[in-house]
């Protein structure tokens, strides 16, 4: 039993002995004398008065035994929910138009990325086969003239898996039309390719080498070709997937999928925090994380891969963007590629990609447009959200028609702040893998001159600073 419950007794116990003593000492000896009582009706008024303190001595031990109990005990016993008052800078006005009832019942969960990617039954990852698959990922032969790679684009062991340019540059110095994403963490993506055209990382791996504009291979059978003409490739081959195999596309492409799979970053300061560490995030950092939260950016940025297109959440892999119109538009000439809509669409639709790493692998968004990660912040906050970045911050008046009630419902929000652009953008550094984030930091510190590739010139082939990437627990 609780030591309220002691209280309560103990106070009872005390103001019902002290009671009884009182008033049979009252009434005995002074109001029935002088009233004139005799025999039971002293009894009788003595009772009644007994009634009148037992029932005071109840109300205070009650009193008592609520001061005494803790807040969860009585919010509990009330029915109550507990309110927690939220602190300063996270204390915002609600968000009007309200979202449906059902939606603000539904919390969000924040989640780390697991230390495995997932990987289909068909092609199951072993260590030789993703050996050879990073042979494949970084040999040029497998471009018509031999001159580029999957990992001339996709730079992982010197760079975040990307090239670093505005658009890629396949064969030929040829310049494509869109950013490369990076590569780490595609395993988590259901949709790839920045309009989400692929399914699995085995039917993306089957573009890139046809492309005309990046690796210009005639057919993918040539491809199977070139990689047949090299007998340690035909060892390894039959090694993997067994002597009898014929090797065509299909091996190949899931030799390079199980290496992607192991391009994997959970080693985040994020993931450290959801995962119990609470200075794995520093104060800004975590208000840019409740903000990407209350702000809407989980609607598509959403799960543990922060996309609404990850093998975690594909109810709604492809966003308009930009959903809203706004000034960036024309500026970064956003709307040149609509991506999945039609050709002569005024609207754009991407797939929502995942923000990890995001740090490290802009410049951003389809055309490598925006250099500076606030910026890219600033974008999402009002072409995909609608909100206006104010300078001060001060508390928004609104007022919408609700056709439910016949009238207009009155509001207020906190304005968006170049504060909350600077604590999102912390927030964002937040999910940069740690060896990511090394090698990026090597390189600065030694001020080494860098090529295109982020990779020191003069590096070629294997890095010198990573070892085989691999899952980091
Ligand atoms: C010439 C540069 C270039 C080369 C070479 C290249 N890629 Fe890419 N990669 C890109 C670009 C650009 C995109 C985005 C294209 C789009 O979405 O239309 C992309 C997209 C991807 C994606 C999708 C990532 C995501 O987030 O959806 C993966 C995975 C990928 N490439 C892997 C590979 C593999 C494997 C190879 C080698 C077989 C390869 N790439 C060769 C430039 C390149
Ligand atoms: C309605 C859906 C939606 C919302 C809400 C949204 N985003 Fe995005 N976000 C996208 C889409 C789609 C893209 C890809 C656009 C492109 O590549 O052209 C994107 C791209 C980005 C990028 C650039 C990624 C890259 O590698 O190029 C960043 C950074 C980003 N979002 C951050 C945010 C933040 C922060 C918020 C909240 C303030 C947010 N997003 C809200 C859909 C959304």
């Amino acid at each position: 039993m609780h030591a309220a419950w002691f209280d309560f007794l103990g106070v009872f116990a005390l103001l019902a002995v002290f009671g009884a003593v009182a008033i049979l000492s009252i009434v005995l000896r002074e109001l029935a004398p002088s009233g004139g009582l005799t025999g039971r009706g002293r009894y009788l008024l003595a009772a009644g008065m007994g009634m009148g303190v037992l029932a005071f001595a109840a109300k205070a031990s009650a009193i008592a035994l609520m001061v005494a109990m803790p807040q969860a005990t009585l919010t509990q016993l009330s029915g109550l929910r507990e309110v927690t008052r939220p602190a300063r800078k996270d204390n915002f006005a609600p968000t009007y138009p309200r979202r449906s009832d059902s939606a603000q019942k539904r919390r969000y969960v924040w989640a780390a990325l697991p230390v495995v990617a997932p990987a289909p039954e068909a092609d199951p990852v072993s260590p030789e086969k993703v050996a050879l698959g990073e042979r494949l990922f970084h040999d040029k032969r497998l471009s018509l003239d031999r001159s580029i790679a999957c990992a001339s684009c996709h730079d992982v062991h010197g760079g975040a898996g990307i090239d670093g340019r505005p658009t890629a540059r396949g064969i030929g110095g040829q310049l494509g039309g869109r950013n490369a994403p990076t590569v780490w963490n595609a395993a988590f993506q259901a949709r790839l390719f920045l309009d989400g055209r692929a399914a699995s990382l085995e039917e993306q791996a089957k573009g890139p080498p046809v492309n005309p504009l990046e690796m210009g291979m005639h057919s993918l059978a040539d491809v199977a070709a070139r990689v047949v003409a090299e007998p340690d490739y035909r060892a390894a081959f039959a090694r993997v997937f067994g002597a009898e195999r014929q090797i065509d596309i299909d091996v190949v492409v899931a030799a390079i999928a199980a290496y992607e799979r192991t391009l994997i970053t959970p080693d985040t300061p994020y993931d450290r925090f959801v995962r119990g560490d609470p200075r794995a995030l520093d104060a800004a950092q975590q208000r840019g994380m409740a903000l990407f939260e209350t702000l809407g950016c989980v609607v598509c940025h959403v799960g543990p891969n922060f996309s609404s297109a990850s093998v975690y959440d594909t109810g709604a892999p492809y966003r308009l963007f930009p959903a809203y119109a706004n000034d960036y538009t024309s500026r970064y000439r956003l709307l040149e590629d609509v991506g999945r809509s039609p050709d002569g669409s005024r609207r754009g639709l991407w797939r929502a990609p995942s923000l990890r790493n995001v740090a490290l692998t802009g410049p951003y968004f389809h055309n490598g447009a925006v250099d500076k990660l606030e910026e890219a912040v600033r974008i999402m906050i009002t072409a995909q959200l609608g909100r206006r970045i104010l300078a001060e911050p001060r508390v928004e008046q609104l007022a919408y028609w609700s056709a439910a009630e016949q009238g207009w419902r009155h509001g207020a929000r906190r304005a968006v702040t170049e504060d909350d652009v600077r604590d999102i953008a912390a927030f964002l550094r937040g999910l940069s893998g740690d060896r990511l984030q090394a090698v990026k930091r090597l390189q600065r510190d030694a001020s080494l001159t860098m090529s295109h590739t982020g990779r020191p010139a003069g590096v070629e082939g294997r890095n010198c600073y990573v070892n085989r990437p691999r899952p980091v627990v």
